[in-house]
């Protein structure tokens, strides 16, 4: 189990560049499968995600190398094998893979796909789709078989708009007859780029990036080639910190309208902050003004933000009142900043939060990715020392983490506990 010790209190300057999306790569790395032809995918994070979904492109026959953050992919020998628990329960976007090798092969068997402990995160949508595509699909014992005689067009209209079962469905719908239409799709920046990436092996898609997704589907497929956009989670992460501790922070290589919904919410707080192209300076603000925040779709604020947000939100004056509207679980962070000095009212999906608190630095935990950026973040503006245990969950979504804090003036130890 490896931990962070972090000293709090110290400022920040100088440069962090934003690595590759991880929602982004971990469905373009499956999407690969679609073709026989070779691809190559640029700006790859060097985070675990990656390296899981390496090695199960490999025990499928994948000839995959990752040199200089690029993936080098040649599937002309990927069989249809079944993905065991060992692999698929590693992350939830193991569930791509049923995307693509429907798509290829017209059948899958995979066990569960796995991800943070944030909700039930059911896949009924993934699974309806694919039955409206022709496909028969069966579940026992945590495991899904799926198979038809070749997929064919449909249109599905989800009930909200889901980021995994739209890739899903595109990824999909690619090789099936006729043409599929995705309606209430999510809109999130992945999606763009996922489509950007089938396009260009081939692919006859319009609409990512909208409520309407519309996949004509083709037989031939070929080279494809993509280049990961940069992590618009990772890069919030690091602005919000930039808003506690920067004295001239600048986080590198984003693309502001992604962070949008941030952006915004962070200058009604009182945080000043420049924008120059790919790049946003950020200063602490040491007046920071109360808040609401409800988490939503793209283009509202991200549920992935929330955690590191709450934190944030324990220094501002005032009462500010946050709910998170997509995960059932996602305040498990809660219980220790309030441990920390925190003093956050959480009932359900919804946390009163009264500011400011001093936070003083204790031992933690991450419970999922983005509670241990929540964690990461209160450790880093606490009085003293703060250990934060689990942090695995951390270092499969954020490149690098301590060195780019490290390298802007933070104190963090990552150790094997
Ligand atoms: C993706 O998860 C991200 N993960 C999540 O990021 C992110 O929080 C989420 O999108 C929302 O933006 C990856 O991309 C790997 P959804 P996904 O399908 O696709 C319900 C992180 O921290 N739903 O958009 O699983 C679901 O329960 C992770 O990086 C169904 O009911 O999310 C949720 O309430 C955490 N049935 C809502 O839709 C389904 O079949 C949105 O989920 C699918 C989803």
């Amino acid at each position: 189990m490896k931990r962070l010790i972090i000293e709090g209190g110290r400022e920040l300057s100088g440069t962090i560049n934003i690595s590759g999306a991880k929602n982004s790569v971990v469905a373009l790395i499956p999407a690969s499968i679609l073709t026989k032809g070779k691809c190559v995918i640029r700006n790859v994070p060097d985070i675990s995600d990656v390296h899981t979904l390496i090695d199960i492109m490999k025990f499928l026959g994948s000839d995959i190398k990752y040199e200089d953050e690029t993936l080098y992919i040649d599937n002309k020998n990927i069989k249809n094998k079944f993905i065991p628990d060992e692999y698929a329960s590693k992350l939830r976007a193991s569930y791509y893979f049923m995307g693509s090798l429907l798509g290829l092969f017209g059948k899958v068997d995979i066990a569960s796909p796995g991800g943070c402990v944030i909700g039930s995160r059911p896949i009924d949508f993934h699974l309806k789709s694919f039955q409206k595509m022709g496909a028969k699909v069966s579940e026992s014992n945590n495991e899904f078989h799926i198979s038809s005689n070749g997929l064919k067009s449909t249109e599905v209209f989800f009930d909200v708009p889901s980021v995994g079962a739209t890739i899903n469905v595109m990824i999909a719908a690619v090789r099936a007859k006729g043409t599929t239409r995705i309606l209430n799709a999510a809109r999130e920046p992945e999606i763009v780029n996922i489509a950007d990436f089938l396009i260009s092996m081939g692919a006859k898609i319009t609409g990512a990036g909208t409520g309407t997704v519309i996949i004509e589907g083709v037989t031939e497929l070929h080279d494809g080639e993509v280049t990961v956009i940069p992590d618009r989670i990772e890069a919030g992460t690091y602005v919000i910190i930039g808003a506690l501790l920067g004295k001239n922070l600048k986080v590198a290589g984003i693309v502001p309208e992604h962070i949008y919904s941030l952006l915004y919410k962070l200058k009604e707080m009182g945080v000043s902050y420049k924008i120059n192209k790919d790049v946003i300076t950020i200063k602490k603000c040491n007046n920071l003004k109360a808040v609401n925040i409800k988490t939503t779709v793209y283009p509202g604020f991200p549920t992935d933000l929330g955690q590191p947000l709450s934190t944030l939100l324990t220094q501002c004056k005032g009462e500010s009142v946050f709910e998170e509207t997509i995960y059932e679980n996602r305040l498990r962070h809660v219980p220790y900043l309030n441990g920390m000095g925190a003093n956050i009212n959480a009932l359900d999906k919804k946390a009163v939060i009264s500011g400011p608190t001093k936070l003083v630095g204790r031992k933690v935990k991450a419970t999922d990715l983005r509670a241990g950026a929540s964690m990461l973040v209160a450790g880093m503006i606490a009085k003293g020392t703060t250990t934060v245990n689990n942090v695995e969950h951390l270092l499969r979504g954020y490149e690098r983490i301590v060195d780019k804090l490290n390298n802007v003036g933070a104190n963090i130890k990552l150790t094997d506990a």
